[in-house]
């Protein structure tokens, strides 16, 4: 089934009129409910809230564990829906627990974040971390509806932002030289709201053409993982000392660390490669990695279910929108990638 998606909250009524629920439960943490939530209120007939704590550390089963309990004491049943209000962590895992609670039940994602908008909330991935590995237990399970209003995003931290316009640069970087040149005119925050609405647009539709041809990622979509190999085994790094480090910035991070590679052992040329450090550099300060440990990386990266124990592939850039999927890379070649990552 592909993803229904909608621009504008607007587009709730309706829908909800038309499938007729038993009960509906609305997910936030305690950021979405103080400032997405009052602007989504009005719009909803009867519903129960359910809060949880924001951030990736609390992206697990036992966050997972209090959603279900709430939602049993307060009645759901199989035609209960759930509405998904909040940045990549409720959308994953809000729609998580919509996936497997009485084997399934309906859910609505409405991302709050750039990034949720862009990227999580899309494509009908669900997940929560497992052991501290990133997006380890979960589903392919399409939402009855994506809405996606940007009002949403005046309520962001700056710093937000920024970190969440690393997928849209990784779409634009897969998708051709037009949409990364307009990424590297100026730092992100600089574009006027309807130069980013229209850049947030394109990079939608980028994601969802590619999930329409490979919705269970066994091929095609792999293309989106660029840079992620390294961002996933970095956030998984930042979450087991119990630090922060945003997806996005994770992912920016990455985008760094595999054009290093591509461009030192493959094809990706020197103009390219410059090109994405200085996007880098338009809107990023660099959070220090320098004492980061490699073999605990490695171990991550090998534990990553985009590898396996003998293998760590990624996705490596040879141009704009040409790209070699599954690239497996040696251990020596990260190594030199990391130590670029922390030196640039
Ligand atoms: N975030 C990558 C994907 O949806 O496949």
């Amino acid at each position: 089934m592909s993803t229904v998606i909608k621009f504008g909250l607007n587009a709730l009524p309706p829908f909800l009129k038309s499938r007729k629920y038993s009960t509906l439960f609305v997910l936030v943490d305690e950021n979405s409910k103080k400032h997405c939530l009052p602007l989504l209120k009005a719009l909803l007939p009867a519903h129960q809230v359910v809060t949880i704590k924001s951030g990736e550390r609390n992206k697990t089963l036992k966050t997972c564990e209090f959603i279900w309990e709430v939602l049993l004491k307060k009645n759901a049943d199989r035609n209960s829906l759930i509405l998904n209000l909040g940045g990549g962590v409720i959308t994953d895992m809000g729609a998580f627990c919509a996936a497997t609670f009485m084997r399934g039940i309906d859910f609505v994602n409405i991302p709050t974040s750039m990034l949720a908008m862009t990227d999580a909330a899309i494509g009908g991935k669900t997940a929560i971390d497992f052991l501290n590995y990133k997006n380890m237990i979960g589903s392919f399970t399409t939402p009855q509806l994506v809405c996606i209003d940007t009002q949403f995003l005046k309520t962001l931290p700056t710093k937000h932002l920024v970190a969440s316009s690393s997928e849209i640069f990784k779409h634009a970087l897969l998708q051709n030289k037009n949409e990364t040149n307009t990424l590297l005119k100026k730092p992100f925050l600089l574009f006027s709201e309807s130069e980013k609405l229209a850049i947030i647009k394109k990079s939608i539709r980028f994601k969802m053409s590619v999930v329409t041809l490979d919705s269970l990622d066994k091929n095609l979509r792999k293309q989106l993982n660029l840079g992620h190999t390294l961002a996933h085994a970095l956030e998984s790094y930042f979450m087991l000392y119990k630090k922060t480090l945003f997806h996005g910035e994770a992912v920016a991070l990455g985008l760094i660390g595999e054009a290093y590679i591509a461009h030192r052992f493959y094809s990706l040329p020197y103009d390219l490669f410059l090109s994405i450090v200085f996007w880098y550099d338009l809107n990023f300060l660099k959070p220090n990695i320098k004492e980061i440990n490699f073999n605990t990386m490695l171990k991550l990266m090998h534990k990553d279910k985009k590898n396996d124990p003998l293998a760590i592939k990624m996705v490596l850039l040879e141009s704009e929108g040409h790209f070699a999927i599954d690239t497996r890379v040696t251990h020596s070649q990260i190594k030199e990638a990391l130590k670029f990552m922390s030196d640039f």
